[in-house]
Parts: C-alpha cells; structure tokens; sequence
C-alpha cells in the first residue's frame, strides 16, 4: 500500500476527517497553487513581492558579504532572484526541495543568471531532519542565511512550528541569520475570501485532492457531492479549508467505506495567522532572538529576521 492510501485510510477514520495538505501539491494542484497566488483574493504573494521589491537592500545589508544562502523550498523564481541580485558577493546557495522537477527548474535559471553563484540543489524534504553533510555547507562563507519566503510556516501546527524553526536555528549555526515569510491576522472575511477566491481557483484546487483519490487510488467517489468551503477557526487563529459534503455520500476505497451525512467536512489545510508579537514569542520559544521584521505597505504580511540565541 502506498505512503499516499495509508495516509488517507488513516485521515478518513479520524473524527473530525482529515487528509495531509501536502497531498494538494501534485503537478495539477502545484499549477493551481501557481493560479491562486495571481488571483486578486490571494493578498499574500503580492505582499510578499512587494516587500522583497521595496526592502530588499536593507535585508541585503544585514546579510552582508559572502553569505551561503540555504532556501527552504525551490528557490521561488523572482523573490530569490530579488534576494541573491542584491546580495554582496554570495558565495553559496542551496535550495532544498522535494520534487526533484521544481528543483531543476529554478536551479536551471538561478545557475543562468548569476553564472559566478555556487548553486547546490538539494532534493530532500525540509520538514524532516537534513544531514549537514547535504548541504555542501561552504567552509569559507562568512555565515550560513536560512531564506523561507511565502508563508508555508502558517501550514504547521504552533507545535511543528517551533519545531520547525528549532531546527532551522540549528542549520544557520551560531553567526547565522534567519528570513522568513510569516502572514498576519486581518479581518475574517478578507482571510476567507483569500482562501475561497471569486474565480474558484482555489475551489478547484482543493476538490483535485478528491480527484487524486479517484484517478490514484481507485477509490469510489463522487467529487460532485462535495464542496469547497473557507473556515476561520477562532480559537486556533487558522483559516481551514474543508470539502464539505454537499449531500448523504461516501468514499469506497479497497475495503473500507466511509460514510459521510451532510454537511460533514474533509479538513484538507491550515494556514495560520500571527500577529507581529506573537510571532515573535513563537521564535523566542524556539531559542530564536528577533532581529527586525519588515512589512508591506499595507501590513498585511510580514518578513522576519531572526538569530539564534546564546
Ligand atoms: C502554500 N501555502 C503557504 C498556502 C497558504 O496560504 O496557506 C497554500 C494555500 N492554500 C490555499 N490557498 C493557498
């Protein structure tokens, strides 16, 4: 049984139900995310674009000279390219990213446009513990920068997250820095509209999960009984996305039946909101000393620098 069936058996026999969110990201759902984030609802790219356009130089002056740059995720076309254009002599860059396809194209084009860069793609799954050995660590930078734009960090639990970030202070070593993309609280139906956009992009980038299961897994399914929908949860400051069933159904696959009434949710993904100082509790928690945070002109999201602590 594959990694994928065993990991919806177990999703769908949890109450509430449940499925990874990173089973979104498959070719046609990894397109779709591309869709999402051009879509006027989808705030957080612009955002993140527009603080990498107007303060990249001051993030480039904390750097400095000689950096070796080790980015969580597949070295995100133009906002890596902002970064390394205005850094000063960089002497390394690693992106470390699971779909080897993704990794070959953003390395293709790093290696094109900044031809005297030592590019060393690592094809691994940053959420799990990385050997220091992978990451060609460069003996003669001046300090090790750990880049994480976007705001996958929102994707983890409070938990993973300081889990997450423990060991991305452990990578960067004692001189090192940390940048990292984090989207703030606003108000609710600005957050919902942002995960339910008015072209339905996003809508159909959940309900291809249902698909997944169909077309992979074999499994009996009705993708029209079910719905995307856009939750705030209060509690947990996230927005979630359900599929919701739209009428009495149920998901057949090999044995087992799972039953759903209506109006009974999937919960396919989180994506949780902080506020500036919450954010910045989080790091210290995890042994991460905030250095400054910049944000965009709206301040609807936020970029951090954070250092280990002694
Ligand atoms: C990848 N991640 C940061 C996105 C987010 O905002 O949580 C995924 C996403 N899901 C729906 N829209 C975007």
């Amino acid at each position: 049984m594959s990694s994928f069936e065993e990991d919806v058996l177990i999703g769908l026999s949890e109450s509430p139900r449940w499925l990874p969110c990173k089973y979104l990201y498959d070719a046609k759902g990894s397109a779709l995310f591309e869709k999402i984030c051009d879509t006027e609802d989808y705030y957080v790219t612009r955002a993140d674009l527009e603080i990498h356009r107007h303060q990249i130089a001051e993030v480039a002056q904390l750097i400095g000279s000689n950096a070796h740059l080790i980015e969580f995720g597949s070295g995100s076309g133009i906002k890596t390219e902002l970064l390394i254009s205005a850094l000063l002599q960089p002497r390394a860059y690693t992106p470390i990213e699971i779909s080897q396809t993704a990794l070959d194209a953003s390395v293709d084009q790093l290696r094109k446009r900044f031809q005297h860069l030592d590019v060393h793609p690592l094809q691994a799954d940053y959420t799990e513990d990385i050997d220091p050995h992978h990451l060609h660590l460069d003996p003669v930078a001046r300090r090790r920068v750990i880049y994480f734009p976007g705001s996958t960090i929102g994707n983890f639990t409070r938990d993973q997250a300081s889990t997450f970030l423990k060991r991305m202070g452990k990578m960067a070593g004692d001189d090192g820095l940390i940048f990292i993309g984090v989207d703030l609280i606003k108000p609710i139906n600005k957050l919902l509209r942002a995960y339910d956009d008015s072209a339905g992009i996003t809508a159909e980038f959940n309900l291809n999960l249902l698909q997944r299961l169909r077309n992979e897994l074999n499994a009996d399914i009705d993708c029209d009984a079910f719905a995307h929908e856009s939750r705030f949860n209060r509690a947990l400051q996230r927005v979630e996305m359900h599929l919701v069933a739209q009428s009495p159904t149920s998901i057949g696959l090999g044995e087992q039946h799972f039953e759903f009434s209506k109006g009974e949710s999937i919960h396919t993904e989180s994506s949780h909101k902080y506020s500036i100082a919450g954010f910045q509790d989080l790091a210290r928690e995890s042994g991460l000393n905030p250095v400054r945070y910049w944000l965009d002109s709206q301040a609807q999201f936020s970029m951090h620098c954070l250092e280990p602590g002694q």
